[in-house]
């Protein structure tokens, strides 16, 4: 591998920026001052008016899953593909056990599945059921496997989702083990009620969709979910909260002390549910995903969230589904495949709303887009840091260059952008991985299954 040598950038880190040469040898970062010398044989790289930040890490991501009678559109190899274009260098996935599908079993699927990827990659589990084998299921793969991480479904009833039952034997092991919980914070009884409320009145178009899930439904079961963390002593991790009562029941749970981490994904903080109310079904369609986009003023709260340190990551939840699988639910839309997709776009939709909208600093943007989930999910200090003795993993991004966000020159393999047509100020120039430039200029260079998986240790065991 070329050694590097970035020179005439301004280095910025979760808590502060300075102006620096960095030295990228072997993987990692070796040395970091004001004025480097070349050394024999570094290539050097002209990063003058440009920021060098931690590459980006997406700790919500869904690649080849089978999911609503179809699969993502994108598997390992294209979704990491897209990562590493928008400056995404590491991502965690998510295991999904099949029905009855012992969890070692749907450990090596998803090793497979992810084979290919080009980006570094690690995995939550899902627990979606509780039986006499799953508590030694799941020491296995936090000991041997480096998972370090649970999620809970506490919605898609008849699916994967779970009950109270299993949340609190679920999190009382992850406590035991030092390791943390995750929920999607929806009350699914309530969802399924309203559903079968709006089908059988008629109301089977996209439309509906937000009015079967809304907001209150969120802030119960993010609540709920802190509740039971608190009363067994768990590290809790809330994703993609998408509305005021989430944020308002983090905010409770954190004043009282509870370790509750929160995460928001970029469609969420840009879109609105208007997008919902368009005349063509195939575009409204294109934005099922569960929470479903908010009103405004939910928008509002949650930039405010983030850059108050209540939310604290963001995440893509990237899901996409191509137009023809939406199709699924043109009779009902409880059949629409849910989920969207933004691997790719994170970063340069967070810097254009958030810091060029004065939302967020240049330090609050790595920390919402790096820094934090590597300290959330045990990846800290090797990833989420441009530091000496870190991974090299670098994007080289330009403050002032300029590019329009569309289906038709993304890598990601949606045919459909969430945010086509928006004109982003800020963009990444290269894209550097433990020490391998391997996306510049708009070119990818990254050999198919380049990417490492990311073995994890728990953070802390109970006494
Ligand atoms: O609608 C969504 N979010 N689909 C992906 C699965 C999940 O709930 O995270
Ligand atoms: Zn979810
Ligand atoms: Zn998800």
């Amino acid at each position: 591998m070329t050694p590097l040598l970035i020179r005439g950038g301004t280095i910025v880190n979760a808590d502060g920026s300075w102006r620096a040469d960095l030295r990228v040898s072997g993987r990692t970062v070796v040395a970091m001052a004001p004025d480097l010398e070349q050394a024999a044989g570094e290539r050097i790289i002209d990063a003058g008016g440009c920021l060098v930040m931690p590459g980006g890490i997406d700790p919500h991501t869904h690649l080849d899953y089978p999911f609503m009678a179809t699969r993502t559109a994108d598997d390992f190899f294209s979704g990491t593909a897209a990562a590493l274009a928008g400056g995404t260098t590491s991502i965690l996935d998510f295991i999904i056990p099949e029905s009855g599908q012992e969890l070692r079993d749907a450990y090596s699927q998803w090793r497979r599945r992810a084979r290919p990827s080009v980006a570094d990659y690690g995995f939550h589990i899902a627990v979606t059921r509780w039986d006499g084998e799953t508590e030694s299921e799941l020491r296995d793969l936090v000991e041997h496997e480096g998972i370090t991480s649970f999620k809970h479904f506490m919605t898609y009833k008849g699916g994967t989702m779970v009950g109270d039952d299993v949340l609190i034997k679920s999190f009382g092991l992850a406590a035991k083990l030092g390791v943390l919980c995750m929920v999607h914070a929806e009350n699914g009884e309530l969802v399924h009620h309203l559903q079968q409320k709006l089908v059988s009145e008629g109301k089977l178009g996209p439309q509906y969709h937000p009015l079967s899930r809304p907001p209150e439904i969120e802030g119960e079961a993010v609540n709920r979910a802190i509740c039971i963390a608190e009363a067994v002593g768990a590290r809790l991790y809330v994703v993609h909260n998408s509305s005021i009562p989430a944020i308002e029941a983090l905010r409770r749970g954190r004043a009282r002390g509870v370790d509750v981490t929160g995460e928001v994904l970029a469609c969420h903080l840009a879109l609105s549910d208007a997008v919902y109310r368009h005349p063509d079904w195939a575009f409204a369609a294109a934005h099922v995903m569960s929470p479903p986009f908010r009103a405004p003023e939910h928008q509002q709260a949650l930039w405010s969230a983030l850059g108050a340190g209540i939310i604290e990551t963001t995440g893509t939840d990237h899901a996409g589904f191509k137009a023809a699988d939406r199709l699924l639910g043109k009779a009902k839309f409880t059949d629409i495949p849910n989920g969207t997709g933004s691997i790719e776009d994170r970063l340069h939709v967070l810097w254009h709303l958030g810091v060029n909208a004065g939302r967020l600093t240049a330090e609050q943007f790595v920390r919402a887009t790096s820094t934090a989930a590597a300290r959330a999910f045990g990846l800290y200090p090797a990833k989420g840091r441009v530091a000496e003795g870190s991974d090299a993993d670098l994007l080289v991004w330009d403050p002032v260059g300029e590019r329009t966000l569309s289906a038709a020159d993304q890598h990601q393999r949606t045919d459909f952008n969430l945010f086509e047509g928006m004109m982003v100020r800020g963009i990444n120039r290269m894209t550097i991985s433990r020490g391998e430039i391997v996306f510049e200029d708009g070119k990818l260079s990254a050999p198919e299954g380049r990417g490492e998986y990311l073995r994890r240790l728990p953070l802390r065991r109970a006494a």
